[in-house]
């Protein structure tokens, strides 16, 4: 089993930072989604710290990604024309809004004057007066950001899945086994 990716397949150390990642934002979708339906109270800010520690988990995570890719570059996806314009478009837009929601998530809270606690481990302090328009800023991108994060990734679980069971191509298989 190769590390690193080849120009025709993915290397293990690619296959496991996609699948770990896309646990960890899955996780961190569903995290917020439940805690928006909670009351007020210690259980909600007990999933805000959560889906903040995870969050930033996953600004180290995506740096990591670019870096190892940047050393090793991934494949191109599988396809000609169109199609293959389409798939380098919708992970470019994937990795766009793996950046922009970690870091707008952080000014967020930040600008708000909320701290952002890491598990215990060490906490970033909130600003010590609330900073409106930053606040406005972080707030908008995280929201929308994360409709167009619902949008892209039921596209991309799509093309995949279209790809593995109309195409029969080898997409999914070298991003799992081969
Ligand atoms: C890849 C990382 C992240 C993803 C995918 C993500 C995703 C989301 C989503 C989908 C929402 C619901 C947004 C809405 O419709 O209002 C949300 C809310 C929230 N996120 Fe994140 N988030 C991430 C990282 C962070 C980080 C790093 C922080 C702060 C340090 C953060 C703080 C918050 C807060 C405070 C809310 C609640 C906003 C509100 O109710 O007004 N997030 N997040
Ligand atoms: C269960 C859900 C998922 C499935 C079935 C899936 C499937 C795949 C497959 C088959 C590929 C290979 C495409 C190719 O060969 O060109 C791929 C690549 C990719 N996926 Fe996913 N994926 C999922 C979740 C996610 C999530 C949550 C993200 C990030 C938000 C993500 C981001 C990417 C990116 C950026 C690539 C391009 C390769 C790279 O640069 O790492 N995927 N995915």
């Amino acid at each position: 089993m190769n590390l690193t990716n080849s120009p025709q397949r993915f290397g293990l150390l690619s296959k496991l930072i996609h699948w770990l990642m896309a646990l960890l934002i899955l996780s961190l979708i569903a995290i917020a989604l439940y805690m928006d339906t909670l009351p007020r109270g210690p259980e909600k800010f007990e999933l805000y710290d959560l889906h903040k520690g995870l969050g930033l988990i996953a600004i180290a995570a995506i740096a990591l990604r670019i870096v190892w890719h940047r050393v090793s570059k991934v494949p191109a996806p599988i396809g000609e024309g169109i199609k293959l314009k389409m798939a380098h478009l919708g992970h470019i837009a994937l990795y766009l809004l793996m950046l922009a929601m970690p870091i707008s998530g952080l000014i967020m809270s930040l600008s708000g004057g909320h701290d952002v606690k890491f598990f215990g481990l060490f906490t970033i302090a909130g600003f010590a007066e609330k900073n409106e328009s930053l606040n406005e800023i972080g707030s908008a991108i995280h929201h929308y950001g994360g409709q167009l994060l619902y949008v892209v990734l039921a596209v991309h679980v799509l093309a995949a899945l279209y790809h593995h069971f109309i195409l029969k191509d080898d997409t999914l298989k070298r991003m799992t086994s081969k």
